[in-house]
């Protein structure tokens, strides 16, 4: 595992705001980066392209997913469960991370993610914050970032590390059935930003 650990291949699935942070900051931490979408031509896949980074190549989903060791799911939660049935097979083995939010009338991704793919190593993280937090290098002192998910020790090493390399300290709130826990915490989020108009750096100091 250490070879992975020193050179991680990661497909990001979507290329909207969420992907592409996720997948340059990683890029630029020296990971090789596959984004995963479905239009090759999409303007979001252009705004991949157009920006030439390092160690990032944008494939169809299906090869995003066949190189990745590590696969993203940064499309809407529906997105996330169609793409799941469909390459259920392909999804075997690989570490999951499940990054979708909590759209209205949103899918149980994690169900989806835990019932099709075998032995799944699975991850929620990365659903309660937002890309502008996730881009931003520039905070007075490490802000937390917790997830939940796989017991699997080198499993959980390498989703510490993503989320060290993104400039957080990470901190596992438990295994999946934590999940309605997390979520909870996003949709405090939510609420502090878009009903009550926090700042996204005050709430994450609320949240973390
Ligand atoms: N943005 C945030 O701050 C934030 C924070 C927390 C969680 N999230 C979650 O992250 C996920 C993505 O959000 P986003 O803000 O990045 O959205 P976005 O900017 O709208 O991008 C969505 C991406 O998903 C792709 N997609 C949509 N339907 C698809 C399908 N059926 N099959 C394959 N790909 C599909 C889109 O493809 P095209 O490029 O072809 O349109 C696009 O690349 C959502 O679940 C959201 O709730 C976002």
């Amino acid at each position: 595992m250490n070879s992975v650990l020193t050179s991680m291949r990661l497909a990001v699935l979507g290329a909207g705001k969420q992907g592409r942070v996720i997948g340059h900051r990683l890029a630029l931490a020296g990971n090789s980066v596959r984004f995963g979408v479905r239009g090759l031509h999409s303007a979001n896949a252009a705004q991949v392209l157009h920006k030439h980074w390092d160690n990032v190549e944008v494939d169809t989903i299906a090869s995003a997913i066949s190189y990745g060791d590590v696969i993203v799911f940064a499309v809407p939660s529906e997105a996330c469960v169609e793409l799941v049935l469909r390459h259920s097979r392909l999804l075997v083995g690989k570490i999951i991370v499940d990054a979708t939010g909590l759209e209205e009338g949103g899918w149980n991704t994690m169900n989806a993610i835990q019932q099709q793919i075998k032995n799944v190593r699975a991850f929620r993280a990365f659903s309660n914050i937002s890309s502008e937090v996730l881009d931003r290098s520039n905070f007075l002192t490490i802000p937390d970032l917790f997830y939940c998910g796989s017991d699997d020790q080198d499993a959980v090493n390498v989703l510490n590390l993503l989320i060290e390399q993104l400039g957080f300290r990470p901190i596992r709130l438990g295994g999946l059935s934590e999940v309605p826990l997390l979520d909870s915490l996003a949709k405090v989020r939510t609420i502090l930003v878009e009903q009550l108009h926090f700042s996204s750096s005050i709430t994450l100091k609320a949240l973390s």
